[in-house]
C-alpha cells in the first residue's frame, strides 16, 4: 500500500494544456493533494477550452494562473518565481504543440515561459492522436526533451477520443502520481555530514599589475566533481582559480588567483573528510613587479625569473592531524598513463589518482567526455569513455563507499604504497 502522505510538503506546478484529456488533470490534483502535496495550476489558453479555471482552483485551493502579463499577480509573484517555488513542474496533458514549443525554446505564453525559465525538474504526460504521436516531428521533439533531462510518463496504448487505436492516450492519473512521487523521493545522501574540499581551474601567476602566466584549464571536471559530491549530501568547499563557470548549487566557492592563495584557502577550509585536487596549478610563479614593466623601443626584453609554487596536493597528503581521510589527485598524461600516474601517486602521497590520456587525438582536453583510470592502493581500474559529469558522479559514489566505513573528519595515516 502506498504511504498516504508520500508527497507531504512537496509543491507541484501543474501546467494544463489544451487536449481532450485535460479533464484528467482534475483527478491528478486530487491524488497529489490527497498524498499531502500542494498544487499550483497554470492553464493555457487552449487548456481553458477543456477545463475551467474554477474547477482547477476548487480542487487545488490556489488561484489558477493563466496570464503572462497579469499586472496584479506579477507584482506579487513574478512568473520566474512561480516555477522556482515548485519542486516539480508537471505538464498534463502535454500536447504535441506544447512539446514542440518546449523543444524549440518558445516562450509565447505563461506556460512556455515558465518551462523555459525553470531549472526545476520537469515531467510531461503526453496525450494526442496516435498519428501526431508517431509523427517524426513529435518523436524528434520527444528525443530532444529527453536528452535535456525532461522526464516523460506515457502515453499509453488504447482507444482514443477520436476512435483511433494506438499510443497517445494520457497515462492514468495514478500512474502519473506514482512517477511524481518517485521523482520527488529524497535522493540518498551518503555524504551527509561530510565536508569535501575540491580544487579546480587554473591559477594565474602575475608578472606585473596587468600581465600574468596562465594555462588552458577550464575547471569543468573539478566543478562537476564538486556538484556530484554536493548531490550526495556533502558540504562542499570549492577552491577555484579564475574560470567562467557558475558555482554549482549549494556549493561554497572560494575564488583565488594564484597557487599560494589556493594553498591558503585550502588550509583555511580544513578539516575535511575528503580532498579532491583537480586544479591545474601553475608549477612556477614570478615575483611580480609593483608597476607595469615598460617596453622600451630597441631595449632588451625582460627576463622572467621563475620560482617553484607549493604543491597543494602533496601538502594535503602529508600525514598530520588535519590530513583529510581521503586525498584524491588528478593526473593528465600523454604516454604510459598508468605507470606515470602510479608513480605520481607515490610521489605526492595521495590515496587515489584519477589519470587520463590527454593526447590531442583523444579529444579529451576541452571536450565533453573523459576516459579515466582510477588508481588506488588496490590497483588500476579503467572506466569506459563517458561524459565528464558521469566521471564525477562515479568518483563521488566511490568516495561515498570509501568513507562509509570511516567516522566523520577522522585523519588517517596513508597506507604504505
Ligand atoms: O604534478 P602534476 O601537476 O602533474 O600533478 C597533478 C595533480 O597535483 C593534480 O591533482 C593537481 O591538482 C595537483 N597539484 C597541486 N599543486 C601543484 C601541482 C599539482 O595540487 N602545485
Amino acid at each position: 500500500m502506498t504511504d498516504p502522505r508520500t508527497l507531504a510538503g512537496r509543491r507541484v506546478l501543474l501546467i494544463v494544456a489544451g487536449g481532450i484529456a485535460a479533464y484528467k488533470a482534475l483527478e491528478l490534483i486530487r491524488l497529489v493533494t490527497g498524498q499531502g502535496g500542494s498544487v499550483q495550476c497554470v492553464l493555457t489558453e487552449a487548456g481553458a477550452r477543456f477545463v475551467t479555471p474554477l474547477s482547477l482552483q476548487a480542487l487545488s485551493g490556489a488561484e489558477v494562473r493563466t496570464d503572462l502579463f497579469s499586472l496584479s499577480l506579477e507584482s506579487e509573484m513574478g512568473h520566474i518565481a512561480l516555477s522556482r517555488a515548485a519542486d516539480l513542474l508537471v505538464v498534463c496533458p502535454a500536447t504535441a504543440d506544447l512539446m514542440a514549443a518546449m523543444a524549440t525554446g518558445r516562450a509565447h505564453d505563461l506556460a512556455t515561459t515558465l518551462l523555459l525559465a525553470t531549472d526545476t525538474p520537469v515531467l510531461i504526460a503526453p496525450a494526442m492522436n496516435v498519428r501526431m504521436w508517431d509523427h517524426p516531428a513529435t518523436q524528434a521533439n520527444l528525443a530532444t526533451l529527453k536528452a535535456r533531462g525532461v522526464h516523460v510518463v506515457g502515453p499509453d496504448e488504447g482507444v482514443m477520443a477520436c476512435n483511433e487505436f494506438g499510443f497517445g492516450r494520457l497515462s492514468e492519473p495514478p500512474a502519473i502520481v506514482a512517477q511524481i512521487a518517485s521523482l520527488l523521493a529524497p535522493a540518498p545522501q551518503p555524504l551527509a555530514g561530510r565536508h569535501a574540499l575540491v580544487t579546480a581551474g587554473p591559477t594565474h601567476e602575475p608578472i606585473d599589475p596587468v600581465r600574468y602566466i596562465a594555462n588552458r584549464s577550464s575547471g569543468q571536471q573539478g566543478y562537476a566533481v564538486a556538484a556530484a559530491l554536493r548531490v550526495l549530501g556533502a558540504r562542499v568547499t570549492l577552491v577555484s582559480g579564475p574560470t567562467t563557470l557558475a558555482a554549482p548549487p549549494g556549493v561554497e566557492r572560494v575564488e583565488v588567483e594564484t597557487a599560494w592563495q589556493m594553498l591558503a584557502a585550502c588550509r583555511d577550509a580544513l578539516p575535511a573528510d575528503v580532498a579532491v585536487c583537480t586544479a591545474a596549478v601553475a608549477d612556477w610563479h614570478v615575483t611580480p613587479t609593483p608597476t607595469k614593466i615598460k617596453k622600451t623601443p630597441g631595449g632588451t626584453p625582460p627576463t622572467l625569473i621563475l620560482a617553484d609554487n607549493p604543491d597543494i596536493l602533496a601538502e594535503l597528503s602529508q600525514p598530520s592531524a588535519r590530513r583529510p581521510t581521503l586525498v584524491v589527485g588528478f593526473a593528465a598524461e600523454t604516454n604510459d598513463v598508468i605507470a606515470h600516474a602510479t608513480a605520481k601517486r607515490a610521489r605526492k602521497g595521495c590515496d587515489w589518482i584519477v589519470a587520463n590520456d590527454v593526447r590531442a587525438e583523444t579529444g579529451i582536453m576541452g571536450g565533453q567526455d573523459n576516459e579515466v583510470t582510477l588508481i588506488t592502493p588496490d590497483g588500476a581500474e579503467t572506466w569506459p569513455r563517458q561524459p565528464k559529469t558521469q566521471v564525477a558522479a562515479g568518483l563521488a559514489a566511490r568516495i561515498a563507499d570509501m568513507l562509509a566505513g570511516c567516522s566523520p573528519l577522522s585523519p588517517r595515516t596513508p597506507e604504505p604504497r
